[in-house]
């Protein structure tokens, strides 16, 4: 998980050099947005598709939030704390209200509605998660009187920096998991018609994305008539111009021989596969509802390792479900070391409403979930290092992601990412190969060879 701090650097070109918002022809006003994103990558998706949508209509996005006319938050409720970071931030927008239009979007406007409105009276509009989508007209009714807002139809917005971008193709989610809250508030899961999905990554590779990464869920349940999520990244490969295929997030019941043989077999799908273990005990798995054993878990990763020749695997853990005991926790920590991941994204198990482990005591209690949260991390760090030490010295190919600053940076095709030292003539988008010279649990270093 991770938190995006705004939409950095993005500008129109249409009206790049403006500074305070102003008057233009015609009478339309120009004005400026501020975007806070919390959240999962889907959220990252859809504030992209919001500023896209935007930047599109004339609008300038702006990093300086007393600048702005809107300032648009795009809530997480994944856990207690992502609720209460999006609680703060908007509680302190009374502050700089303004005449400001306030907008609160995701899954905490889902789960929370017009109530929130009630609770802080200076938001002005509430975009639930199963809404997204009617975000054009929504915010085009509440700024009327900018003229300039209008619905657009089709196509995405053209960021001139930008080589790699989130493509959405399924929402919501049908597994309920016992802890989990995203069914509630994203609903059931849908899928997008493969036609819009290819005509978009189309476009999209034809203004310069060199790497796509197809969001859900749980991608690997993708259905579209006849094809399925393994047919998709087929078609997805014959795009011209793209040069890389990413996907997120697997699910493990629905990981099967057909996906990973086309991970295997397909030169642009990257060998990265994120793997939501959640547990190594078998009971909490099973009162997880998760729908399959340690023992599955690990003939899974068996094939996978046996078939995808340096493939990575990352993986969400939790601790402190409820009854999880020592002998529940030591099981997870042998599974991080026997399936050896890439990284680990840890978290504290944490109560929500409405999911049906809520009605069972949040048991284990705060101490000892952030004890094993420190053990997990610690052993999830010496294996990210202890894998990271296996590349010093070896050729990576790296993407590059960002030539604005130096050092300028990549990724590896296994998602790590690569400072490039020196100052080798390169730009954004273009494939090169570095040699690693140093390594860190974070972050790598190297030089074009
Ligand atoms: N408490 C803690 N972590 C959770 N996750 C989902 N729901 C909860 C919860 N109630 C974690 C899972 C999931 C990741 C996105 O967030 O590990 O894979
Ligand atoms: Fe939540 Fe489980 Fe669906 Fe993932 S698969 S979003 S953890 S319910």
């Amino acid at each position: 998980m991770t938190e995006i701090k705004n939409n950095k650097g993005t500008r129109t070109t249409q009206f790049s050099r403006q500074g305070k918002s102003e008057k233009l022809n015609a009478g339309a006003k120009v004005f400026r947005f501020y975007l806070k994103t919390f959240g999962c990558q889907m959220n990252v998706a859809d504030s992209d598709m919001f500023a896209e949508y935007l930047q599109k209509c004339g609008c300038l996005p702006t990093e300086n939030i007393n600048d702005a006319e809107i300032i648009i938050i795009n809530t997480c409720t994944v856990r207690q704390h992502a609720e209460d970071k999006a609680f703060s931030f908007i509680g302190e927008l009374k502050k700089i209200k303004d005449g400001k239009k306030i907008v609160v979007t995701g899954c905490v406007a889902e789960l929370y509605g017009e109530q929130l409105r009630k609770m802080f009276p200076q938001v002005d509009l509430v975009i639930g998660a199963k809404n997204i989508e009617r975000f054009p007209e929504l915010i085009g009714e509440l700024v009327d009187s900018y003229s300039k807002i209008r619905p657009v139809k089709t196509g995405r917005y053209k960021n001139e920096q930008r080589v790699t971008a989130f493509v959405t193709i399924t929402r919501g989610c049908d597994n309920f998991c016992s802890y989990c809250v995203v069914p509630y508030v994203r609903g059931q899961e849908k899928h997008r018609p493969i036609k819009e999905i290819i005509d978009e990554i189309k476009q999209l590779a034809e203004q310069g994305i060199k790497e796509v990464t197809l969001l859900g869920q749980n991608v690997n349940s993708y259905k579209c008539d006849d094809t399925d999520f393994a047919d998709l990244l087929e078609e997805v490969h014959k795009i011209d111009g793209l040069k890389r295929i990413r996907f997120l997030t697997n699910h493990p019941k629905d990981m099967n021989d057909k996906i990973i043989d086309m991970v295997a077999n397909l030169e642009k799908v990257c060998e990265h596969i994120h793997l939501p273990l959640q547990s190594g005990s078998d009971k909490i798995l099973e009162m997880m509802n998760r729908k399959y054993t340690r023992k599955d878990y690990l003939n899974l990763v068996e094939k996978i390792y046996k078939k995808i020749q340096g493939i990575a695997l990352t993986t969400d853990l939790m601790v402190g479900f409820p009854t999880e005991t020592e002998k529940d926790f030591r099981e997870t920590l042998n599974m991080v070391k026997e399936v050896n991941f890439d990284s680990c994204f840890c978290f504290k198990y944490s109560v929500r409403k409405k999911t049906s482990v809520s009605k069972l005591p949040d048991d284990i209690g705060l101490e000892t979930k952030k004890e094993r949260l420190q053990v997990l991390l610690e052993l999830s760090k010496e294996i990210t290092l202890a894998n990271n030490g296996k590349l010093l010295n070896t050729i990576q190919e790296l993407l590059i992601e960002n030539t604005g600053d130096s050092p300028y940076n990549g990724r590896t095709r296994t998602n790590k990412k690569v400072l490039i030292e020196g100052n080798p003539v390169i730009s954004s988008g273009q494939i090169i190969n570095v040699k690693i010279n140093k390594i860190s649990s974070s972050l790598l270093n190297g030089v074009r060879s």
